[in-house]
């Protein structure tokens, strides 16, 4: 399931929206967080207590008489030296990119692909688990307000694509990798779209709607 919209454009608030409603006791969500700070995230954990925040991976055991959790929010610390974090913080999310994959019965919300791949060197992973984890049993989620540097995977392996108002040319011309649907049409319907509004493409079936707030 692939997001792209602009910063502020209800990435976050609509994946963790479906998410939630996406897991169960046998099927775990995991989400990355690469940013020091995100209000959608933060409230998110607020909100639901059967999820919760992990700065490594893997999360910590279940303590005695803890309720099951039903997802985890990938969520490195921060320090004063951002050099040395993102080295930490790769090695984090390039476990539990490879772990998980394999482990299969989970959804992986990759929330910013572009820092994954650009800034944690992480193409060939997300590739991997795109074109592979559906048959073993792992969902990759993956949001971007950058379509036209993330994987084609990102597109033309999406079931479910979201894609908000986009106004730049480079990723509109993105629009074309997307399968069953015309381009042009595509262009239009979502250059016109209000605020937290999202023109939703079911690829296989070739079908797409609006959907609103
Ligand atoms: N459907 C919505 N209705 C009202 N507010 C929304 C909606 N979707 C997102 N927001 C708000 O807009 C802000 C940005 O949303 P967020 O999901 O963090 O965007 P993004 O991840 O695309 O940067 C947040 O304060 C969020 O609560
Ligand atoms: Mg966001």
């Amino acid at each position: 399931m692939s997001f792209i919209g602009p910063t502020g454009s209800g990435k976050t608030r609509l994946a963790l929206q479906l998410l939630a409603r996406s897991v169960s006791d046998d099927l775990t969500g995991y989400i990355t967080v690469m940013k020091a700070k995100d209000k959608t995230v933060g409230e998110f954990l607020a909100q639901h207590d059967r999820w919760k925040r992990t700065l490594t991976f893997p999360p910590p055991p279940r303590a005695p008489g803890m309720p099951k959790v039903n997802g985890w929010v990938v969520w490195p610390h921060h320090t004063n030296d951002p050099a040395a974090d993102e080295i930490r913080h790769e090695r984090v999310f390039k476990e539990m990119h490879k772990r998980l994959y394999v482990k299969g019965d989970n959804i992986i919300f990759d929330d910013e692909v572009v820092s994954l791949v650009r800034e944690m060197d992480m193409k060939r992973d997300l590739t991997r688990i795109w074109t592979k984890g559906r048959s073993l049993g792992s969902g990759l989620w993956g949001a971007t307000q950058r379509p036209a540097m993330v994987p084609l995977e990102m597109y033309d392996q999406a079931q479910h694509l979201f894609l908000a108002n986009i106004k730049d040319k480079r990723s509109q011309d993105r629009f074309g990798e997307i399968a069953g649907v015309d381009p042009d049409l595509v262009v239009d319907v979502v250059r016109r779209l209000p605020k937290f509004h999202w023109l939703y493409i079911r690829q296989e079936a070739g079908q797409m709607c609006v959907v609103g707030p």
